[in-house]
């Protein structure tokens, strides 16, 4: 593509991007394709000559946009948000631009400064013990495969690199643990079996005395209890793990204490909603995705470690063709983690950091909370409504419950509320299950969400929940 036609065609994508954000409603949320209806819509073979930009941007439009489920619309209050904002786009288009593969500080030193740079500023944010240091990670999920690695190596004092893991490493999680850990525990070779389900209290959240027995269950039984994983918003209801008294029972089994606050951690940079964060000061290492909550388009996630030569000991590799004569001043951030090959992924980051400032960054937090909240309150007002949960920042599991129908049928009617909100298409909202009892989340947590939004979730219930007949 020559230079000109590399201009004319960024001036329209740029267009269609700002009319897309500002015109998003009028798509539904949720994409109406059903299963095959893209593939069929998709040559079988690639084409053999060249196609014009016209072309290939005419079937972007009308073969991809309506198989877009749309995360940036405001109705969006499925699972957890992973927003973006229009700065972060920018500079995601610098990123590909530049095209700097950013494997070693050599390969690109602005990046590897400028990672270290917001990582320092994002611990800062977040209230991080100042010896915590940072690195850039794809997701949550291979975050706390690193931590789940480390601790490996810790627990085998380095042997584990060496000669296999062995069977008797142990890691603990709650039974409300993000799926993540459980795919963790396959990939590092501990072994699906030797991860322990700690069972959670009515608030969710892991109870510490359980983990205590099965811990010293294990001991007893010639185990090594190798790892805790502890969880600050869950993914089904947003519970908090209680970190400081897990904290110390991980001190007294010497096991690696990882804190996965993959949604919330964004919230800790909220003075008024720190609270939840007591004990990470403790922790070994810990996780939060800008990438959800905190405007950074999708990949973007914040892996802190209180001893980064553990994790590099872990991880290192010297490859002849990888030495470079600033490797005893620098930070190459291959050691870091589990990839040669890395993004450019802090440009994003400090982008958004500047644009926003620390404070618009707690204002969309503070509102966020708030709309959850007094969409809470209306629920516990309507006596046809059961809160499931305890309502933990921007997080309201509920569902329907007149009082008078078996489980079953509750769960059959709140899923064909869940249906009928969906297919609306102004708003998308998903589903979980507590203890055994099926309950609709309403996760609010998308950059352009307001109150207008949530009152037509409110509404569109109110429509919906007529009485069973
Ligand atoms: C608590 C928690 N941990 C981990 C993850 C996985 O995040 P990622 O997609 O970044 O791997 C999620 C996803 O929602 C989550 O809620």
């Amino acid at each position: 593509m020559d230079p000109n036609t590399f201009r004319r065609e960024g001036h329209r994508y740029i267009d269609w991007l700002a009319d897309y954000f500002e015109h998003i409603e009028k798509h539904p949320v949720r994409s109406a394709a059903r299963p095959g209806e893209i593939l069929s819509l998709l040559p079988a073979g690639p084409p053999d000559d060249p196609e014009s930009p016209d072309s290939i941007f005419g079937d972007f439009e009308r073969i991809i946009v309506p198989g877009i489920t749309h995360w940036q619309h405001p109705g969006w209050f499925a699972y957890f948000p992973a927003n973006n904002s229009p700065v972060s786009v920018l500079a995601e288009l610098l990123t590909a631009g530049l095209g700097a593969q950013c494997m070693v500080w050599q390969t690109s030193p602005a990046a590897a400064e400028l990672e270290e740079r917001v990582m320092q500023w994002l611990g800062k944010m977040l209230g991080l013990p100042a010896e915590f240091e940072g690195v850039i990670q794809d997701t949550a999920s291979t975050a706390s495969l690193c931590a789940l690695l480390t601790a490996r190596e810790r627990a085998t004092n380095f042997k584990g690199n060496l000669e296999g893991p062995g069977e008797k490493l142990v890691v603990y999680v709650s039974e409300e643990t993000h799926s993540s850990i459980e795919k963790g525990m396959k990939i590092a070779g501990y072994g699906r079996n030797n991860l322990r389900i700690i069972p959670a209290g009515d608030d969710f959240a892991m109870l510490p005395e359980a983990l205590e027995a099965a811990m010293e269950k294990d001991l007893a039984a010639g185990l090594i209890p190798a790892c805790v994983v502890a969880t600050l918003g869950t993914t089904s209801s947003m519970a908090m793990d209680p970190v400081e008294e897990i904290a110390s029972i991980c001190k007294r089994f010497g096991a690696w204490l990882h804190v996965d606050a993959a949604f919330a951690g964004t919230a800790a940079i909220v003075p008024e909603y720190r609270d939840f964060m007591r004990g990470v000061e403790q922790a070994d290492s810990f996780v939060f995705n800008p990438h959800k909550w905190m405007l950074t388009n999708f990949d973007c996630s914040a892996y802190f470690v209180r001893d980064a030569a553990l994790l590099r000991r872990t991880f290192e590799i010297q490859p002849e063709y990888l030495k470079t004569d600033a490797d005893s001043q620098v930070k190459n951030y291959r050691d870091w983690g589990i990839q040669l090959g890395r993004r450019f992924r802090a440009l994003k980051l400090w982008f958004v950091v500047r644009y926003y400032g620390v404070e618009g960054i707690r204002e969309m937090v503070r509102q966020h909370v708030a709309l959850a909240r007094e969409f809470a309150g209306w629920l516990s007002q309507d006596s046809r409504f059961e809160l499931m949960a305890p309502v933990n920042l921007s997080l309201v599991c509920f569902r329907y419950n007149p009082g008078n129908l078996q489980e079953e049928e509750l769960a059959k009617f709140n899923r064909g509320i869940l249906e009928k909100l969906n297919n609306s298409g102004k708003v998308f909202l998903t589903h979980t299950s507590l203890k055994g009892k099926y309950a609709i989340r309403l996760s609010v947590g998308q950059r352009t969400t307001g109150r207008k939004h949530v009152e037509l979730v409110w509404k569109l219930l109110q429509e919906y929940c007529g009485h069973p007949a």
